[in-house]
């Protein structure tokens, strides 16, 4: 094996045993402004499937921290979780995909409002529309506190 081919074989290893690598990196979540979810990759799924229909999808003491918990793969779909503004002893619970067009809408406490990143739409904390363009109300849960558990009725 001559010097010239010796090196392309090197060069050919080198990128095979990069590749992984490489594609591991492309592949990392990068999202830090989404709303907390019950895993850091916001794919969460909810737990502990119950007779009366209820399932934690977080704990209380997450939901103080970040605000809001976002559950992406419930079982009627995505739900969003934050504390009642108009009772902080309980929970409310919608289903954050827009009326409008789909996007997902996120909680904004210093308004008391969901608000649409896509289109502007804002939401009261019971779903129904305070602005548009979006002219149907978010669809609710079911939800509530047991012990240090939040749990939402799919
Ligand atoms: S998708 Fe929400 S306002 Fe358009």
């Amino acid at each position: 094996m001559d010097r010239r081919t010796f090196l392309s074989w090197v060069g050919v290893g080198w990128v095979a045993s990069s590749l992984p690598v490489a594609l591991a990196a492309c592949s990392a979540n990068s999202q830090s402004d989404s709303p907390q979810s019950n895993n850091s990759q916001g794919k969460s799924t909810a737990g502990n499937n119950r007779s009366d229909g209820f399932q934690t999808v977080g704990a209380i003491a997450d939901l103080d921290k970040s605000q809001q918990i976002l559950v992406e793969q419930f079982s009627a779909g995505p739900v969003l979780v934050i504390r009642n503004p108009l009772d902080p002893k309980g929970v409310v619970a919608v289903n954050p995909t827009c009326p409008h067009q789909g996007c997902l809408v996120t909680w904004k406490s210093e308004r008391k409002s969901f608000a649409c990143p896509c289109h502007a739409s804002q939401f009261a904390a019971d779903g129904k529309v305070v602005q548009g363009p979006a002219t149907k109300a978010l669809s609710t849960y079911e939800a509530k506190i047991e012990g240090t558990s939040v749990l939402v009725k799919g």
